[in-house]
């Protein structure tokens, strides 16, 4: 190192109450800080080890400092790190290039966080219809319990209006229907709708899978009104269900899909996919981002890419699925005080608390992490399980183990 930088700022000690002391508090952090991870291994900074079912809320898919990502990270990082949008760079050609081999989509927009990607899509909608149909055609349909990021306009745009309270006034123009309500969807999807917003799987809302009928007739009325139907897959793509994307197992096309997540493994990058003729209404100068799709991102993207879009890993992401659930299912059964049903896709799952632990779920998530392992939570209700991809039997195995320990202990107690 440059021997002009000061190291012992590197270094210096902090803590979980440091977080207290100089972060803005919009979030509250488990007790323990995590220093290390390897895989579905992760160590805190005494020393604890921790089974990570959660992979940084479904984004190290292919597990924490996956050597094949550190490598071409390394690598890139040593080439060359960033141009801004005057250039273009080789990985992101090449990047755009197997994303649009791989889906529906003929063109791909780069950026950095799923909110973003959502915030393209949204903007690409609304101006498609200006310029197609005219500026009364700019109503945005969305699910209630749907997320789709915190800017200004997507947390709007998702159906959970305590993301949205004290941030007032908001964008107008945006209604919210029921999910997998066919009824609420005809009556709010008229002429005036330039796009439909939807999870094929509802992550944050509850770990909710889109039933396919439901999903169609959104796919017809947007035909039918001239819409755009945009899949929200940031957290149900890259391989999470066992397909590249959700829609794959729905065989349903949407005309914009965003990801994110995933896509990165940890790093951040996020792409919005569409068809030659929506791309061409974000011209010249309509839109953009300074680092999107800069060289680094692009590097893993591609490289995290090429690693889940092979059939034996989708495969086996089927397979380990498979026994998650039916391990999860057993579990349920065992435990029909706390939970009544599983639910989800592939390695997404949520566990449904029965109504007596109604509002529980922290506890359940503070009770394993207590015991060595690491879960999420979809709403106070369900405790969601998102493991890396590569997960393995004996992971699932040793879960099942750790999250029976944490039940018992709540209830003894
Ligand atoms: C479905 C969905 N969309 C959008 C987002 C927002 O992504 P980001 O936090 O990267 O902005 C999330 C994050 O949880 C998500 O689950």
């Amino acid at each position: 190192m440059n021997a002009n930088v000061d190291t012992t700022a590197l270094n210096r000690p902090v803590t979980r109450q440091t977080f207290d002391e100089v972060l803005v508090p919009t979030y509250a952090p488990a007790a323990m800080v995590p220093v290390r991870g390897a895989g579905l291994d992760l160590w805190d900074q005494a020393g604890k080890h921790y089974l990570d079912f959660t992979s940084g809320i479904a984004v190290a898919a292919l597990g924490h400092c996956n050597p094949v990502v550190v490598e071409a990270l390394t690598r890139q990082a040593n080439t060359l790190w960033h141009l801004g949008n005057g250039y273009t760079n080789e990985p992101v050609l090449r990047l755009g290039l197997a994303l649009t081999e791989a889906t529906f989509a003929d063109r791909a927009f780069f950026c950095n966080s799923g909110a973003e990607a959502n915030e393209a899509a949204l903007k690409l909608a609304r101006k498609y219809a200006h310029a197609k149909f005219g500026p009364q055609k700019s109503r945005i349909v969305s699910c209630y319990q749907s997320f789709h990021g915190r800017t200004l306009f997507t947390v709007s745009v998702g159906g959970q209006s305590k993301y949205t309270e004290g941030f007032e006034p908001l964008p107008p123009s945006i209604d919210h229907i029921v999910y997998n309500d066919i009824a609420s969807a005809r009556a709010a999807i008229g002429d005036d709708v330039c796009a439909v917003i939807v999870e094929p799987l509802q992550g944050e809302g509850g770990v909710v899978p889109g039933d396919k009928a439901f999903l169609q007739e959104l796919r017809d009325l947007c035909n039918k009104t001239g819409a755009l139907l945009i899949f929200d897959e940031v957290q149900s793509g890259m391989g999470r269900t066992g397909y590249l994307f959700n829609y794959m197992a729905y065989d349903i096309i949407p005309d914009v899909l965003t990801s994110a997540k995933a896509l990165g493994n940890g790093f951040p990058v996020a792409a919005m996919l569409t068809t030659h003729e929506l791309a061409a209404t974000l011209n010249v100068g309509s839109h953009g981002t300074t680092y999107g799709g800069n060289p680094m991102a692009a590097t893993v993207a591609l490289t995290v890419l090429e690693t889940i879009n092979q059939p034996a890993f989708l495969a086996r992401v089927k397979e380990a699925g498979g026994k998650l659930r039916s391990t999860m299912e057993k579990l349920v059964g065992d435990y029909p005080q706390v939970f009544q049903l599983v639910r989800g896709a592939g390695l997404l799952l949520g566990l449904v608390v029965t109504d007596a632990w109604k509002g529980r779920s922290k506890d359940i998530q503070k009770a394993a992490e207590a015991n060595g392992m690491m879960v999420l939570i979809a709403g106070m209700d369900v405790v969601r399980l998102a493991p890396a991809l590569i997960v393995s039997d004996q992971q699932i195995a040793e879960a099942d183990r750790i999250l029976r320990k944490s039940l018992d202990d709540l209830l003894k107690a």
